[in-house]
């Protein structure tokens, strides 16, 4: 890993963990529901989302107290879009992070009740936040609902199960991935943005470059799919070819794909040279992203 980002995740991530420990122990819900809550949510991941958000930050050199409770709520979004994910109706997945799933654990009923209660609770989270001004509350609320709903990754989880057993174009699938995946981490990059009260011409850059690595960091999960294992990955490897998934290599080869990874990489990085924001943490972090083994 490289110099810079090392030391960040270092820093970081035990923090992000502490936040979404504290952000649910005190909620009055039954226990079982946080406990099924809490079971997804603590068990680890690589929090590149929250990560992206506190990075920008960085970048953008703004300090906000409330920046690392926003990252923890597209966590809590994320985790239940893993939960709902995982469940028979969908790919039908027994491990995830290293643990059997949600469903195994709790059953079908309360893990979907444990999705939805995540989703809600992100939401009111960031609404209650006292170092933000309203109007980016606002924003952030109404960015966060586009990138996660009906538009975003709901929609993209909508058209992957659709394109199941048949073969999508590159330019479907393509929308398939910027929506299933690049929305939600797209906004984590736009968060930051807002957060920083960033210039247009910033968040014009940013806006590109998380269209770009949104779509790379799909297109390493389908890579990754087939060339890792399950213990390597914490959920099942080789799903994606038994469900009949429409992938980047199963449209392109693995090394059309590649080169796909590489292009969206490339992209990216021309995104920020305009602003200057190419050389730090954000390169790395999309190096990381396309470079990553789980
Ligand atoms: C997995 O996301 C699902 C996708 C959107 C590709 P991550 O690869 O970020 O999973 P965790 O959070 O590290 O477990
Ligand atoms: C999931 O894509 C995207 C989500 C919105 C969760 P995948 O189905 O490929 O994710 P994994 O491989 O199960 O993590
Ligand atoms: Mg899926
Ligand atoms: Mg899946
Ligand atoms: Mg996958």
């Amino acid at each position: 890993m490289n110099d810079l980002l090392k030391p960040f995740i270092q820093v970081n991530q035990p923090l992000i963990e502490q936040q979404l420990d504290s952000l649910i122990v005190d909620i009055k819900a039954p226990a079982q529901l946080k406990e099924a809550m809490a079971y997804s949510l603590q068990a680890g991941g690589k929090r590149i989302r929250p990560l992206y958000l506190l990075a920008v930050l960085e970048e953008l050199n703004v300090q906000n107290k409330d920046a690392i409770v926003v990252a923890s709520t597209i966590e809590m979004i994320h985790t239940y879009s893993l939960i709902h994910d995982d469940l028979p109706s969908m790919d039908n997945d027994d491990l995830r992070r290293g643990k059997p799933t949600n469903h195994k654990v709790y059953g079908e009923a309360l893990a979907i009740l444990a999705g939805d209660a995540l989703v809600t609770l992100a939401f009111g989270i960031i609404a209650r936040l006292e170092s933000i001004t309203a109007d980016q509350k606002i924003k952030l609320i109404d960015q966060l609902s586009f990138a996660s709903g009906a538009e975003g990754m709901v929609g993209g989880q909508v058209l992957d199960m659709h394109g199941e057993g048949k073969r999508l174009t590159l330019e479907q699938l393509e929308e398939v991935h910027v929506n299933k995946t690049g929305a939600l981490l797209s906004f984590s990059i736009l968060a930051g943005a807002i957060i920083a009260n960033a210039s247009e011409d910033v968040v014009n850059a940013l806006r590109k470059y998380a269209f770009h690595i949104g779509l790379a960091f799909q297109i390493q999960d389908d890579i990754l799919d087939i060339e890792s294992t399950s213990d390597q990955l914490g959920k099942t490897a080789g799903k994606d070819v038994l469900s009949e998934k429409n992938t980047y290599p199963s449209i392109l080869t693995l090394a059309g794909a590649k080169e796909q990874l590489q292009k969206q990489y490339d992209l990216a990085m021309e995104a920020l040279v305009t602003v200057d924001l190419h050389n730090g943490l954000l390169e790395q972090l999309a190096n990381y992203i396309t470079k990553r083994s789980n």
